[in-house]
């Protein structure tokens, strides 16, 4: 992440910045600090509430110019009616970012009146979701039309001791989906299973953890004929990455994440149509959120244990990939008819689900963006939720709207497990046109036995192909979010 964070305790209209970001419900009125602002602003700010040329509905911005010192411009920020949240906070500072880089001042100040601790943390999570980009592979523009990224973000708040901790939360977090995000826009020829494997060990560099890489012999010596019937038509290597955080007891059994990281899926032999081919390079979501979790978790420092696991490879057509009809066999000897190549992920993550039994846990949680169902029934609102454990789904329903991440969940009744049954194997990897989002969770769940489990289906929500006004067309960080909030319910137990 570009933007350096800080908190600051001074008063607002104090501050010495080229942008001072105010976030405002409709109803602010120009009482105690927002007074003393109006004046570093020559009444500037009362003026235009009175007039109402701004009146702090949702998304709404009003530049107003100060002097060449002090606040030298004033944004309000509007954040909609109703009580503050989290989710108005954080979207009301992403827009603020945007807008401070639209306007090139390099440095922001933010500031919500009313804010709560948790506000704090959104303030953070929010600038930097509104100033994320990744230029990496984009020529710079010439000096006399560079403008200046925003580089440096100052929260301001009030209260002191409550709002240090929230500040290093936001920040680590906002860290941690900087990392998936950047993961999920690198092309597939730059993010590769390599990629998943070279950052793993840089996260455990960075914070204590310790990295295990298998690659394609290892995870034959294990059985994995699942996931490496996916990885047998790309002459890359294939990547199993585990990185192990040990922040609890010793004896303590670890929450397991679980992601696919497909860097890229053709579809394979079942090849896709080549119309939006290209946004396939976010079928490593799951993966780089579990790296996201992982780098966040790192910062906080939260007392359990959690392990995560990545799949990574791409999904090719070639001489030797899998073909429809081809059986393979999973490591828990279960046997798997190919119907259709490009139902990948969950042989993927079939291998990765028997691996996690290993390792006794608490709770294993999977994302992945598994099947285009879940867009046709969910759309890009919801991450669909699957369980075998109704109070463990709960709680990871309960993480997602806390993140602002919203799950719904879905059925996992018997009577589907119908669909994918095999004539010549134990299943088949598809299981036809009706309800693919829960005959996909259906087949994992074969997979997924010893421990209890929950499955996300990130496939409409982890990233965007429109630009959602605070979040830019691309990846959304979904689902560090999710992951982070379910990490520290549970440490708070
Ligand atoms: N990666 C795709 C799912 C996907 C679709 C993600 C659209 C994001 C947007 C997955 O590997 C896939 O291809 N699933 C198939 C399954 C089908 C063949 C049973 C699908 O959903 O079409
Ligand atoms: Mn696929
Ligand atoms: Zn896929």
């Amino acid at each position: 992440m570009r933007v350096d964070f800080s908190l600051s305790h001074a008063a607002p209209a104090s501050l010495d910045t080229p942008l001072l970001a105010v976030i405002l419900s409709p109803d602010a009125g120009g009482d105690g600090a927002l007074s003393l602002l109006d004046a570093a602003v020559a009444g500037a700010l009362s003026r235009t509430l009175q007039r109402r040329d701004f009146r702090g509905g949702r998304d709404e911005t009003l530049l107003l110019v100060g002097a060449d010192t002090g606040v030298q411009r004033l944004l309000l920020v509007g954040r909609g009616a109703g009580p503050l949240t989290r989710a108005s906070v954080r979207r009301a500072a992403a827009i603020a970012a945007r807008q401070a880089t639209r306007l090139g001042t390099g440095a922001l100040a933010l500031w919500a009146p009313d804010a709560t601790p948790e506000a704090i943390e959104a303030l953070c999570i929010g600038a930097a979701a509104g100033s994320w980009s990744y230029p990496d592979l984009q020529t710079p523009p010439a000096e006399k039309d560079r403008r200046q990224p925003l580089e440096r973000v100052v929260v301001v708040a009030s209260d002191e001791a409550p709002s240090r901790d929230a500040f290093a939360a936001g920040v680590a977090i906002a860290h941690g989906q900087a990392l998936a995000k950047r993961l999920g826009m690198m092309p597939g020829n730059v993010c590769t299973p390599e990629t998943f494997a070279t950052v793993g060990q840089e996260i455990a560099a960075r914070h204590g953890m310790t990295c295990t890489v298998l690659g394609r012999d290892d995870m034959a010596a294990l059985g994995m004929g699942s996931f490496l019937c996916v990885a047998q038509g790309t002459p890359e290597e294939p990547r199993l990455v585990r990185l192990d955080y040990r922040g609890g007891a010793p004896d303590a059994p670890p929450v397991v994440l679980v992601g696919k990281g497909l860097c890229f899926d053709t579809g394979g032999i079942s090849i896709k149509p080549a119309a939006d081919m290209e946004w396939m390079k976010f079928d490593m979501s799951g993966a780089g959120g579990v790296l996201g979790a992982m780098e966040a978790l790192g910062r906080l420092k939260l007392p359990l244990n959690v392990t995560g696991l990545v799949g990574a490879t791409t999904n090719m057509p070639s001489g030797t990939a899998v073909k429809p009809g081809d059986v393979v066999r999973a490591s828990n000897g279960k046997t798997i008819e190919i119907i259709n190549t490009d139902a990948e992920g969950r042989l993927v993550l079939a291998d990765l689900l028997v691996y996690a039994a290993g390792l006794s846990p608490a709770l294993v949680v999977n994302a992945a963006t598994l099947t285009g169902a879940v867009v046709i029934g969910l759309g890009h609102h919801a991450v669909g939720v699957f369980g075998t454990d109704e109070a463990a789904v709960q709680e990871v329903l309960t993480a997602g709207r806390r993140a602002g991440e919203p799950g719904w969940s879905l059925p996992m009744w018997d009577e589907y497990k119908e669909q994918i049954r095999s004539d010549v194997a134990d299943l088949r990897n598809t299981g036809g046109r009706s309800a693919g989002s829960i005959t996909a969770a259906m087949f994992l769940r074969e997979f997924a036995e010893g421990y209890p489990w929950v499955h996300l289906d990130i496939a409409g929500t982890a990233y965007t192909q429109a630009d959602l006004g605070w979040i830019p067309k691309g990846p959304t960080g979904i689902p560090v979010g999710t992951f982070v909030e379910l990490l520290r319910g549970r440490a708070a137990h």
